[in-house]
C-alpha cells in the first residue's frame, strides 16, 4: 500500500521555493537562499506557522523529494529545461513581466510559451491539491501562477483559495495586449480573494474584468456568476521589522558596518543601491544622475562614493543580458573618467550576500538610492529604514514603487527626471541631521506598525472573510 502523504491546513504555492538547489563545480549539491522579495517576505511568514510550500527548486530536471527546511515543509515541483526556457524565462519574464511593468522593454508573445505556462500551472495546481488538507487554505503567489487558482478550484472545491500579486497589475490598456488576457483573468477569478500591493493595482484588475470579460463589478468585487463573487483589495507587503532590526543591532553586524566604511576610505557620504539586476530598478538612471553630479563638481570621490550591489537575475533573458552589459560599461566608463587610484567613483558588486552583510551595508550607507521605474513594492526601501535604528541615513525613493505610497516622508524622486533625481540626492545629503532623524523616525514607525506578520494576518483574515455568494441585485 502506498504510504499516505502528509497534508497541511496552509499551503503556499510560489514559483520558487525559499531555497535554490545549486550543483557546485565539484558535483556537490548545495541549497542557497532564492533571490527576490517574495522569498524574503514569505519565508518569515511561513517559519512562524505550520504549512507546506510548493515551488520550483531552481534547476532543470527531476524535482528533489519533499523535505523540511527550518520548520517549513517544502514540496518541489519539477521544470524541464524546455519549461525553464518557455514557462519561466519566456512567458513569465519576457511576456508578463514587461507588460506588468509599463512595457519598459517590449513584451514578446509566443504561443508555445503560453502552452508551457498552462502545463506548468496545471502541475503546480496538482501538487497543491495533493498536499492540501480538507478545507485547507491555499495561498498562491505572484504572476507566474495566475492560472493556479481556477485549476485548484476545479481539483479541490473544498479549499479556500487566495492569490497575492507581488508586482504591479497593469492598466487595462497594457493588459489588453496579451493574447491570453481572458484566460489569465479567468484563472485568477478561481480565487476567493485577490490581494494587490496598491489600490491602483486592485482597481486595474477589476476594470480589466469589466472591460475584457464583461463581468459585473461593484466597488472591489467582481461577480464570477450567480454563485460567486471575488474581492480584489490592496494589502501591501512588508518586512520582518523586529527580526531584521535585531539582526542590525547585533555587535558583529555593527562592527561590519564600520569596517565597510573604513575599507571605502571613510567617505563623508556613502551612497548605496541594492537591487536584482533588472531594467525595472532604474539603475541606469541612478548612475546617470550620479555621474552628472560628479561631472558638475557638486560631489567628488573620495568624499562621496557609491556602492551598487546588483544581484544576478534571469541571466538568459536577452533584455537582462543587454542591461548587464550596459550597466557594466557605464560603471567602467564612470570609473575610467572620474575615479582616482584607490578611490573609484562606483563600487559595483554583482553578487548575492548573506542577510548579515546586507544589514551591515544598510547601516553603513548615508544615502540609500531606490529609483525603480516601476516596482510592485520594493522591500529594499523598507529593509533600509528597518536597519536604521540609529535614525541615521536618508532614503531617496521613486514615486513609482509601491513602497512610496507608504513612505511619503522619504526624499521622493521621479527617476525619469534626471535633474529632479540629482536634486533629491543633494537634498538627502544636505538636509540637517536633526530633520533627517525626524524623517527616519516617521518612516520606521510606518514599517514597524505594518510589518510582514501584520501583512500576513491581514491577508489571511481577508481570505477567511471572503464572500461566498453575492447578494441578489448587488451588481451593476
Ligand atoms: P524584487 O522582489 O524585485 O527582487 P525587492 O526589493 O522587493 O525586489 O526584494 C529584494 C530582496 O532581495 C530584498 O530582501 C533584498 O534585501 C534582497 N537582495 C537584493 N540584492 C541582494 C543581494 N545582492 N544579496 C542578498 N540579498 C539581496
Ligand atoms: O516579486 C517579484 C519576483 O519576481 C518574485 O516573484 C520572484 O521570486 C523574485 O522577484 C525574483 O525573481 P526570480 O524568481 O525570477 O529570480
Amino acid at each position: 500500500m502506498p504510504s499516505a502523504r502528509p497534508t497541511f491546513d496552509l499551503v503556499v504555492a510560489a514559483n520558487r521555493l525559499p531555497v535554490d538547489k545549486v550543483v557546485t563545480e565539484t558535483g556537490e549539491t548545495e541549497w542557497r537562499r532564492s533571490p527576490g522579495g517574495l522569498v524574503t517576505a514569505m519565508e518569515s511568514v511561513m517559519r512562524a506557522q505550520p504549512g507546506a510550500w510548493v515551488g520550483w527548486a531552481g534547476d532543470a530536471g527531476d524535482a528533489p523529494e519533499p523535505f523540511e527546511e527550518d520548520g517549513i515543509h517544502l514540496e518541489p515541483v519539477p521544470l524541464s529545461a524546455a519549461e525553464v526556457r518557455d514557462f519561466y524565462e519566456g512567458f513569465s519574464n519576457d511576456t508578463l513581466w514587461p507588460i506588468y511593468h509599463d512595457v519598459i522593454v517590449p513584451a514578446r508573445f509566443h504561443r508555445d510559451w503560453w502552452a508551457s505556462y498552462q502545463t506548468v500551472n496545471r502541475r503546480f495546481a496538482e501538487a497543491v491539491a495533493e498536499v492540501a488538507a480538507p478545507g485547507a487554505t491555499v495561498w498562491v503567489q505572484d504572476y507566474q501562477l495566475q492560472l493556479v487558482p481556477a485549476l485548484v478550484r476545479e481539483l479541490r472545491p473544498d479549499v479556500r483559495i487566495g492569490w497575492f500579486d507581488h508586482i504591479p497589475f497593469p492598466p487595462v490598456e497594457l493588459f489588453a495586449q496579451l493574447p491570453w488576457r481572458a484566460q489569465l483573468l479567468e484563472g485568477l477569478l478561481g480565487a476567493d480573494f485577490l490581494g494587490f500591493q496598491r489600490q491602483a493595482d486592485a482597481r486595474n484588475f477589476v476594470r480589466a474584468c469589466r472591460q475584457l470579460l464583461g463581468a459585473a463589478t461593484k466597488g472591489d468585487r467582481v461577480a464570477v456568476d450567480h454563485e460567486r463573487q471575488v474581492r480584489a483589495a490592496a494589502i501591501p507587503i512588508s518586512v520582518d521589522f523586529r527580526g531584521l532590526e535585531a539582526l542590525a543591532k547585533r555587535p558583529d553586524v555593527r562592527a561590519r558596518a564600520k569596517e565597510i566604511r573604513a575599507s571605502l576610505g571613510d567617505p563623508k557620504v556613502l551612497m548605496l543601491g541594492v537591487d536584482r539586476l533588472d531594467y525595472t530598478k532604474g539603475i541606469r538612471h541612478r548612475l546617470k544622475a550620479y555621474e552628472e553630479l560628479l561631472l558638475e563638481g557638486r560631489i567628488s570621490p573620495p568624499d562621496v562614493t557609491f556602492v551598487q550591489v546588483a544581484t544576478p537575475s534571469r541571466e538568459r533573458v536577452e533584455a537582462y543580458r543587454l542591461l548587464r552589459t550596459e550597466i557594466e560599461q557605464t560603471v567602467g566608463r564612470i570609473n575610467g573618467d572620474l575615479g582616482h587610484i584607490g578611490a573609484p567613483a562606483v563600487h559595483y558588486l554583482h553578487h548575492s550576500y548573506p542577510r548579515e552583510e546586507m544589514a551591515a551595508l544598510f547601516q553603513a550607507a548615508d544615502v540609500m538610492l531606490v529609483t525603480p521605474l516601476r516596482d510592485g513594492m520594493n522591500l529594499v526601501a523598507k529593509e533600509y529604514v528597518t536597519c536604521r535604528y540609529d535614525l541615521g541615513g536618508a532614503l531617496v525613493l521613486s514615486e513609482f514603487t509601491g513602497a512610496w505610497h507608504e513612505l511619503h516622508q522619504s526624499f521622493a524622486c521621479n527617476p525619469h527626471d534626471i535633474e529632479g533625481l540629482k536634486q533629491a540626492i543633494l537634498r538627502a545629503m544636505n538636509t540637517p541631521a536633526k530633520d533627517k532623524q525626524r524623517i527616519m523616525r516617521a518612516l520606521r514607525r510606518r514599517v514597524s506598525d505594518n510589518d510582514v506578520q501584520r501583512w500576513a494576518s491581514r491577508y489571511l483574515a481577508a481570505l477567511a472573510a471572503a464572500p461566498e455568494r453575492p447578494a441578489p441585485d448587488r451588481y451593476a
